[in-house]
């Protein structure tokens, strides 16, 4: 690739690269992700600034600014290998990203629902990744019972994404975090059948039909997605995430495996049995290290959902 003479020869560092991708999440979110040159660098001072196409650091192919800016260190090189596709490109203006933290017998928490901590210090900090390169952030109901959660960014610069609970019998208890705090918006959905009682004050909801049981989930992305949530970030459990996959719902799946066995405890993905291989889900993968964990990046294309 050509280098303009002015290009800075300074290789950027972690937080600077975390700064750009922020950035490029803002320009997706704002509806211009980066698609096509744009000149994008830091300058002298780590502010973000931008330059004519040819003195930036992010030209045309952004695979071509991995191999000349950073290329050697390995760090970097997997900071933007794995959150560029969140951030780059006309698709990421909306995605729908599932996590689970996974034991090696595909357990997300023991039997008590204590899941602090499955996966290691370097997963949880990609998790507030993730949330705060998120619109909103969205958990089922057991999660908010057993971890009282605040899903918050605190330990990565970014905003907090909206929090979304799940729950469709409105049974959970008033006094969790994401309904006291202020440090987020929450919204709570529930059941269009349900009759609401008092709400939580300061919590708005949001109300979808059944489908089969449970609550529909592309009726849920319709309601999310129309008020202006459209990068989603599907947190957990284990019951919430196998729903939305079930409904083919994701563009992307992380899956971080840690070495440790919890016996029989909280499953991770459990879906309807098959009885061919042929019908066995394949999606893509890349795989990643996370300390000692194995992150596992699905992709299911653009148009996974059956609407
Ligand atoms: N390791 C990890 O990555 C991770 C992440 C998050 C949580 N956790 C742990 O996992 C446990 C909770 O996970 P979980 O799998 O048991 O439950 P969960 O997914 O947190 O919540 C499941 C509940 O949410 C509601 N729900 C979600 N989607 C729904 C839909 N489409 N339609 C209707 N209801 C829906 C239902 O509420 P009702 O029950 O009211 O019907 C359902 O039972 C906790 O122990 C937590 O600590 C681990």
């Amino acid at each position: 690739m050509k280098q303009a003479a002015n290009q800075s020869s300074r290789v950027p560092n972690e937080s600077e690269i975390w700064a750009l991708l922020l950035e490029l999440a803002n320009r997706a979110r704002a509806g211009a992700p980066l698609a096509t040159p744009c000149g994008l660098r830091l300058d002298d001072l780590g502010r973000l600034e931008s330059v004519p196409a040819e003195r930036g650091w992010l030209p045309a192919d952004v695979r071509a600014w991995f191999e000349t800016s950073v290329r050697g260190d390995h760090e970097l090189f997997r900071l933007l290998e794995l959150y560029l596709p969140l951030c780059v490109g006309h698709g990421c203006q909306e995605f729908v990203l599932g996590h689970l933290g996974q034991s090696l017998d595909g357990q997300i928490a023991a039997a008590s629902g204590a899941s602090r901590y499955v996966t290691g210090p370097e997963n949880i900090r990609h998790m507030h990744r993730l949330r705060a390169l998120s619109d909103a952030v969205v958990v089922g109901a057991s999660t908010i019972e057993f971890d009282d959660p605040e899903l918050t960014t605190r330990l990565v610069p970014g905003n907090s994404p909206v929090r979304v609970v799940i729950d469709p019998q409105l049974r959970l208890a008033h006094d969790r975090r994401v309904f006291r705090d202020d440090r987020a918006r929450t919204l709570l959905v529930t059941r269009a059948s349900r009759t609401p009682c008092a709400g939580v004050a300061g919590v708005e909801l949001i109300q979808v039909p059944d489908a089969d049981g449970l609550l529909s989930v592309p009726a849920m992305l319709t309601e999310l997605r129309r008020r202006g949530l459209r990068r989603l970030f599907i947190e957990g459990g284990g019951v919430t995430v196998s729903h939305f996959l079930c409904a083919r719902a994701f563009t992307r799946l992380h899956i971080t495996v840690s070495p440790v066995f919890l016996g029989a405890g909280r499953p991770g993905i459990s879906l309807p049995p098959i009885h061919d291989m042929n019908d066995a889900l394949r999606p893509s993968v890349r795989r990643f290290d996370s300390g000692n964990d194995v992150l596992f990046d699905f992709s299911f294309g653009p148009r996974n959902l059956e609407e």
